[in-house]
């Protein structure tokens, strides 16, 4: 990440005649900021908005900025500077066509919530490449990190979901995980740069000062090789990249594994106030568990704050949607994080699969047609029909259940979940659309009949409950049945994303 009003003030000649990419020396991606940062920082900028937008285009940016009108400031301010910011905004999709570079949506609105979310929304009809939540930067340089994540997770309640999400600013290793679990895509590669001036040593539990070092606690290639006092600004600035680079990786990882709760829980230790607005992502509940994987491989319970997670927040809002529909569970027991859990669904995940610290729970004992039926209503509100023969495995594990010569339900090894294969047929009986339905359009209706995977472009409707790893139905516009399968996506990702497969076919019909 570059500045562009800083090469238009110093460079410009040269810039113009070789391009960003040459100028400074570098032939990745490059995003080019507009000097809004400097316009807050400085009070004003000699340069329009019209002036650096063309001025981006020219220089060949990959990622570019308008002029957007950043600060933090009274609710007045904030609307007017949101005008403008919006005004400029339009002024910049009118100044470029066909233009090669992405272009970036500022989003500002101060520290309310409701102006934050206008401005998305206004970012969002002017359809920009990228989205960027800007005015962080106070907030995060006095650690207030709560305020900093209530503003991305405002803007990220109206953004489209198939569109990267920048945080501008934010460029310490210590609150990646954070802003990523709320939707943060790219952040600044210029922070690891600014604190090496400052002769600050990042690490992943917070800054230090090189001069109080005695020993460097890292093993990034420029620690290996030197002692705190030999490292110089640029060597500093080298190792802060490594560690925001390794940071990167290892959430990069976690998001593969499904453990980024878990690492958040073990970052919010590193300061008071990462703590603190850790508690605080209770208020983003129902924005998290709408986009969070049905199942996982795990739940570690790794400190109180397993509590907030996505998945005790869905199970109580189930079981109080199940007892609306007069769907009740005779013996329920407490599953720490989780209270009031039917029995029957001690082995399905999340249940089944949480350690805790202490002892092991001994699962109580349920019968097998008792058990299934159990989950079955658990999960579609519909239950199983009697008189199932059940085929289980060496451990004792329910394998498959059918009713005469019909294979009904089997039983997913990995989270214990039933999937549906005759039993979809009851499902769309018995459920009204669109619940659990996967609506495609009706050209692709042979493919998905024919067991090929269905691809997000395809997908005109989708019931709200859908998440991604859920086993969904397949229908066309009619609502007949075409197959069932396993859901990649949760249904504002379906709706929202055009590339890319949403459900993999199992059962066809
Ligand atoms: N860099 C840090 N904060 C901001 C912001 O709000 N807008 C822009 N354009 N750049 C920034
Ligand atoms: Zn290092």
């Amino acid at each position: 990440m570059t500045n562009a009003y800083l090469l238009w003030k110093n460079k410009r000649e040269k810039a113009l005649k070789r391009g960003v990419h040459k100028v400074i020396g570098f032939e990745g991606p490059v995003m080019t900021d507009s000097g809004a940062f400097q316009l807050m920082q400085y009070g004003n900028v000699d340069v329009t908005n019209r002036e650096v937008v063309e001025f981006q285009e020219a220089i060949g940016s990959d990622i570019a900025t308008p002029l957007d009108l950043p600060g933090l400031g009274t609710r007045v301010k904030m609307v007017s500077n949101l005008k403008e910011t919006i005004k400029r905004a339009r002024e910049c999709k009118e100044l470029i066509h066909d233009s090669k570079s992405l272009w970036v949506g500022p989003i500002q609105g101060g520290a309310f919530p409701t102006l934050r979310r206008k401005s998305a929304r206004a970012m969002r009809e002017l359809d920009f490449d990228v989205y960027a939540v800007g005015s962080v930067v106070p907030l995060m340089n006095d650690y207030r990190f709560a305020e900093a994540f209530d503003a991305l997770w405002a803007a990220k309640q109206e953004l489209p979901l198939n569109k990267p999400v920048h945080f501008f600013g934010a460029g310490h290793p210590m609150m990646f995980a954070f802003a990523v679990a709320l939707g943060a895509d790219l952040f600044d590669s210029a922070a690891y740069s600014l604190f090496a001036q400052r002769g600050k040593y990042l690490t992943i539990t917070g800054t230090k000062e090189l001069s109080e070092l005695e020993y460097l606690p890292c093993s990034c290639p420029v620690c290996r090789k030197h002692e705190p006092g030999e490292l110089d600004e640029r060597m500093l600035a080298e190792h802060n990249l490594w560690v925001s680079l390794e940071e990167m990786a290892r959430i990069r990882q976690a998001i593969h594994e499904n453990t980024l709760w878990e690492l958040l829980e073990e970052r919010a230790r590193a300061h008071p106030q990462l703590s603190y607005a850790f508690k605080r992502f209770s208020r983003y509940r129902n924005y998290l568990e709408s986009l969070d994987v049905f199942t996982k491989k795990r739940f570690f319970m790794l400190s109180g704050e397993s509590r907030l997670r996505p998945e005790v927040y869905r199970h109580t809002q189930r079981m109080k949607e199940l007892s609306g529909r007069g769907i009740g569970y005779r013996q329920l027991v407490d599953l720490p994080p989780f209270k009031q859990v039917p029995v029957e669904l001690a082995g399905i995940y999340p249940f089944g699969q949480r350690v805790l610290p202490g002892e092991r729970e001994q699962a109580p004992a349920v019968p097998d047609w008792r058990k299934a039926d159990g989950i079955a209503r658990y999960l579609y509100g519909v239950g199983l029909p009697r008189g199932l023969r059940f085929e289980k495995g060496k451990t004792g594990r329910l394998r498959r259940a059918y009713k005469g010569d019909e294979l009904l339900v089997s039983f997913r090894a990995s989270d214990g979940m039933i999937i549906p294969h005759g039993f979809a047929r009851i499902i769309h009986k018995k459920t009204r659309p669109p619940a659990f339905r996967v609506q495609v359009d009706d050209e692709v209706q042979e493919f998905a009949r024919k067991g090929k995977t269905v691809f997000a472009k395809f997908v005109r409707g989708c019931g709200p409950e859908v998440r991604a790893g859920m086993e969904v139905l397949v229908v066309n516009s009619k609502d007949e049945l075409l197959a069932s399968g396993t859901a990649l996506l949760s249904a504002r990702e379906m709706l929202d994303f055009d590339e890319g497969p949403a459900v993999k076919i199992r059962v066809r019909f």
